[in-house]
């Protein structure tokens, strides 16, 4: 007993810590289904064997700029809520549908009991719950947080059938995902030029390398297949990733650039007139999100 109350305090501060900490909204492309698929599989272990999950999403863009790992917190939080509305048996509904075009709406109902008249007015505050030393009442406190960051909205309510809470999002569909395809890469550093061949074809980009704008122009012009240029600003020799901009020939695949120079920098503030510029250090998702929505940033 002691243990899993000590569980439930280090689960308690975690939630705490995400609540009040500063969290943000980071919404990069995501695939809606997956995170669905992702979120049911999630959920199962969790139900008893007479509770049955529905999902439905009618939202026709397959990519969506969401915080995917904000938003499925959330959607599991309220899934366990109806749960344990539910007890035994029941069923637990989630619709996904889209809001005049401007908002994803997500709807969890359930065949519970429903709110209780002092839940219907309360249930968002930290630390309210009914369900004594079992509940932190810290569930739908956090979901209300992370849709005020997302810019949404939260609604609570009964339905003739048990409860009801709907979130609604912003619906900002992503640019299509970019196919993996053939990177030239062009970097000085033979060790950050390695770090950053591998984060790429661990994304499922075939990498051709050059250290140099001459090389680089060389493989461009050899290589018709080339789909995407991403390249330092400070290179080998005298030419610079702005000289490389200037000399691509016409027709060229999209060029993203990348530096360790300060914003202030007058040729990071240069390229960033002139392309999407990566600063780094960054992560292989850094560069993940980056690479997706190539071109469209900024
Ligand atoms: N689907 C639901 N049906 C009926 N009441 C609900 C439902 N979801 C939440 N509530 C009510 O809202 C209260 C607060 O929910 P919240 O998720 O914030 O905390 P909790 O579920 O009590 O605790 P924890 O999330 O830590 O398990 C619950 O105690 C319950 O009274
Ligand atoms: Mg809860």
């Amino acid at each position: 007993a002691t243990l899993s109350a000590a569980h439930r305090g280090g689960a308690l501060l975690n939630r705490l810590a995400d609540i009040t900490g500063a969290r943000e909204w980071n919404p990069v492309p995501a695939d809606l289904r997956a995170l669905l698929a992702d979120l049911e599989t999630l959920a199962a272990p969790a139900l008893p064997a007479g509770v049955t999950l529905s999902i439905r999403n009618t939202i026709p863009q397959d990519a969506l700029l969401l915080d995917t790992g904000m938003l499925q917190d959330s959607l599991l939080n309220l899934i366990l809520n109806a749960r344990d509305a539910c007890g035994l048996t029941g069923r637990i509904m989630l619709d996904v549908t889209p809001v005049q075009n401007t908002w994803a709406e997500f709807t969890v109902r359930d065949t519970g009991p429903g709110f209780s008249e002092a839940a219907l007015h309360h249930a968002l505050e930290p630390f309210f719950t009914t369900k004594g030393g079992e509940g932190t009442g810290l569930g739908l406190a956090m979901v209300y947080d992370m849709v005020k960051l997302a810019g949404g909205r939260v609604w609570i309510d009964n339905t003739d059938s048990g409860g009801e809470v709907r979130l609604r999002l912003p619906l900002r569909p992503a640019p299509m995902p970019l196919a993996p395809g053939l990177v030239l890469l062009i970097e000085d550093s033979p060790d950050l030029r390695a770090g950053i061949r591998e984060m790429l074809r661990a994304q499922g980009h075939a990498v051709i390398e050059a250290a140099s704008v001459d090389e680089a122009l060389a493989l461009l012009a050899q290589l018709p297949d080339i789909t995407l240029i991403l390249s330092d600003i400070t290179l080998e020799g005298d030419a610079t990733g702005l000289d490389l901009l200037d000399r691509l020939p016409k027709g060229h695949p999209p060029c993203l650039l990348m530096t360790s120079l300060p914003v202030e920098h007058p040729c990071h503030r240069a390229a960033l007139e002139r392309v999407p510029v990566l600063t780094k250090p960054f992560t292989a998702h850094g560069l993940y999100a980056f690479v997706q929505s190539g071109g469209t940033q900024r």
